[in-house]
């Protein structure tokens, strides 16, 4: 998170016995931009208990703030600018058509199976609604509590010095969390293993959401951060008990001497490093308004349209099971992701925060482990996968790592220019020139959305022949 938000137990902790660290994280900050010269830090600034100057006495935090404290007059007459519903609805038709059309038109599937997913769908748009509606009421609470991030890429302009709600990802967490657990009453299997499979799920995401939320509101050293999925992913990982075999490739199958191998324990080491690897390369894309949620609209589609043509395809009941269950997990994410994207949308009326980053990586990460297709799914992530190559040197601070890994934003023009530092963002400014944020995050969004049809058109060209 921002580390603009300083909670009242931790502000007097750190103005009593860090004074040394916050001063190096208040002038990090400092570097970084993220403290505005305007007079709205002035105002708040007797909030901000880690100031770098040390005070005479030892601060106590006032609980109820003076009426005269612009933050709270401000939260009074305080409003979201309205959802960006109509560009949604266009991104819900591209996401959601394709499906649809697979799924009545194109295969014939099983109508009990239809009726689940259609009841799904009918509760995620619930789901949707119920966020779009609670996003606003949320973002108030937030700011209550100093829950706030500058946005880096206005610095300098107007739209820079104001403080934009933090966190709302924990809306997004909650709905998705009521409407995957209600959802259970309609699930028509008989199959009781799989509920297990499904709430064993269910905990590993509620787990990734909190943990999430406490990175937000402590700003969690970057190495500790990393560690975070690793304990969320424990609930799915010791109620797993699904096959730990994996299916050699045709050509390889003369190298390995057998077609199917059981890989035990490695197994699950792979799904544990899979969770890791979702949550946290989602969370390092970020940091353009609308690419954190955008590329989790576009994976999560193509995840939908993967496991209809799979269930279409197939004659196994088993192997149709664990792609309609990964249609249950993964229809109320991407329903609730687009009720987020039309506040974060350019220009963002709301930050996501870590627990919206981490929720969304875990919840695809745990519907690639169920459905079995985490080879598909990391084709689904090719520009994550590019994204965390080319951040390894910093991420292993073989090169120096700062807070923000983001462009250089010129205020006159509106333009980002690429730096040196070693992302994705950076390197499209580079290699296509300066373009605006907006523009920026259009074309990171297009080359994931290449990606996922990259991926289909390798299954399509290699079925029959890999597998
Ligand atoms: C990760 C990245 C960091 C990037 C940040 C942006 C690494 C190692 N870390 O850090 O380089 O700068 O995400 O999310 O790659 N913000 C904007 N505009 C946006 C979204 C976020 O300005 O559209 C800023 C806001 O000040 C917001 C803050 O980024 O408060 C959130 O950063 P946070 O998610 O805490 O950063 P990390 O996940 O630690
Ligand atoms: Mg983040």
């Amino acid at each position: 998170m921002t580390g603009e938000w300083h909670h009242p137990t931790s502000a007097i902790l750190s103005s009593l016995n860090d004074s040394t660290a916050s001063s190096d994280h208040q002038r990090e900050r400092e570097r970084e931009g993220r403290v505005p010269t305007s007079q709205a830090m002035a105002a708040s600034a007797a909030r901000k208990r880690s100031s770098s100057k040390p005070s005479p006495q030892p601060q106590i935090f006032e609980e109820t703030p003076k009426p005269s404290d612009p933050i709270s007059s401000s939260n009074e007459k305080f409003s979201l600018p309205p959802p960006k519903l109509g560009l949604v609805s266009l991104i819900s038709l591209l996401s959601f058509l394709p499906f649809f059309y697979l799924l009545f038109f194109h295969y014939d599937i099983d109508p009990e199976l239809r009726k689940s997913i259609l009841i799904n769908a009918a509760m995620s748009f619930g789901g949707f609604v119920a966020a779009v509606r609670l996003i606003p009421v949320a973002s108030r609470y937030v700011l209550k509590r100093n829950l706030f991030g500058y946005d880096i890429n206005k610095k300098g302009t107007p739209q820079g010095a104001v403080k934009v709600p933090e966190s709302l990802g924990i809306v997004i967490g909650i709905v998705y969390l009521v409407v995957a657990i209600t959802f259970q009453y309609f699930n028509f299997t008989s199959d009781s293993n799989w509920l297990v499979e499904y709430n064993a799920a269910l905990v590993s995401i509620c787990f990734m959401i909190l943990l999430g939320f406490i990175d937000d509101v402590l700003d969690v050293p970057w190495r500790i951060k990393l560690l975070l999925p690793s304990f969320a992913a424990l609930p799915l990982l010791m109620a797993y008990a699904g096959h730990t075999t994996i299916i050699i490739p045709k050509p390889l199958i003369q190298y390995v001497g057998v077609s199917v191998l059981d890989l035990g324990w490695i197994y699950k080491l792979y799904m544990f490093l899979l969770a890791i690897f979702c949550t946290n390369s989602i969370n390092i894309h970020a940091g353009l308004n609308g690419l954190e949620v955008g590329q989790t609209v576009v994976i999560a589609s193509a995840i939908m349209i993967h496991n209809v043509m799979q269930i279409g395809a197939s004659t196994d009941p088993e192997h149709s099971q664990a792609h309609a269950f990964s249609i249950y997990l993964v229809q109320p994410l991407l329903a609730t992701s687009l009720a987020l994207l039309s506040y974060n949308w350019y220009p963002s009326s709301v930050f996501v925060g870590d627990t919206y980053t981490y929720f969304a990586g875990m919840a695809m990460a745990v519907v690639g482990i169920l459905g079995h297709f985490s080879e598909t799914l990391m084709l689904f992530f090719l520009p994550q996968v590019l994204n965390f190559l080319y951040s390894c040197p910093q991420l292993l601070k073989i090169i120096p790592c700062p807070r923000h890994r983001l462009p250089k934003f010129d205020p006159q023009t509106g333009l980002l220019t690429g730096t040196k530092d070693g992302t994705l963002v950076n390197l499209f400014l580079r290699l296509f020139g300066r373009c605006s944020e907006n523009a920026l995050c259009i074309r990171l969004l297009i080359f994931q959305a290449l990606s996922c049809l990259f991926c289909f058109w390798l299954r399509y060209v290699l079925a029959g022949w890999y597998k």
